[in-house]
């Protein structure tokens, strides 16, 4: 009984490496979290009486998902994430601790509309920040910020941009949408 037991965690185990391996694959990236002192210069570029609807583009295990919806208590906090490991974590960490303005979807953020967002939340590859940027164009309504670490939007003009004090000097991107056609 014991030794089966051992044996369906193992396999469990195997999967769930398995599976971040998979969608490591199928996304471009891995779900590696947003790092404490990235996520303490990031935040505060968000006000915390915000409304509206804020997208977490990929949330991996929720560490910044469930940041966005503490600091920003009056925004609904819409996060997305594909690989299901990372994803049951953070759909568990709801359960055990819920955020009543944090939805979680297991959904890929490249089908969904952004028509409705405030601030578009990322961190993702250059890849996707490029296949991304018309997407955010054409749906984001005016006045829509977003904001991304490590990975800029090419050729967009940043509002601000600050460089975290850590080894990789990681930089921070806000963006607001530029007006319609330029
Ligand atoms: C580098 S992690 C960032 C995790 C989290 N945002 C954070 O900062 O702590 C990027 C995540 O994006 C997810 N991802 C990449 N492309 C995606 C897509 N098209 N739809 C949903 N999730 C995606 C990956 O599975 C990965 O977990």
């Amino acid at each position: 009984m014991t030794g089966a037991l051992v044996l369906l965690l193992l396999g469990t185990l195997l999967a769930g490496m398995l599976s971040i391996v998979f969608y490591t694959l199928r996304t471009g990236i891995s779900p590696m979290p947003t790092l404490g002192k990235v996520r303490r210069q990031l935040l505060p570029l968000l006000e915390p009486e915000l409304q509206g609807t804020v997208f977490e583009l990929g949330s991996g295990w929720g560490t910044l998902a469930f940041a966005l919806a503490d600091r920003c208590p009056r925004a609904k906090v819409v996060a997305f994430e594909l690989s299901p490991l990372p994803f049951a974590c953070g759909w568990l960490r709801q359960r055990l601790a819920p955020r009543p303005n944090l939805e979680l979807r297991r959904q890929d953020f490249f089908r969904a509309s952004f028509s409705d967002a405030a601030v578009v939340v990322c961190y993702l590859f250059p890849g996707a920040m490029a296949r991304l940027a018309p997407k955010l164009l054409a749906e984001l309504p005016q006045g829509a910020r977003v904001l991304s670490h490590t990975f800029a939007l090419r050729g967009w003009q940043p509002l601000r941009t600050l460089v975290v004090d850590d080894l990789y000097r990681t930089p921070i991107y806000l963006y607001e949408l530029p007006p319609r056609g330029r």
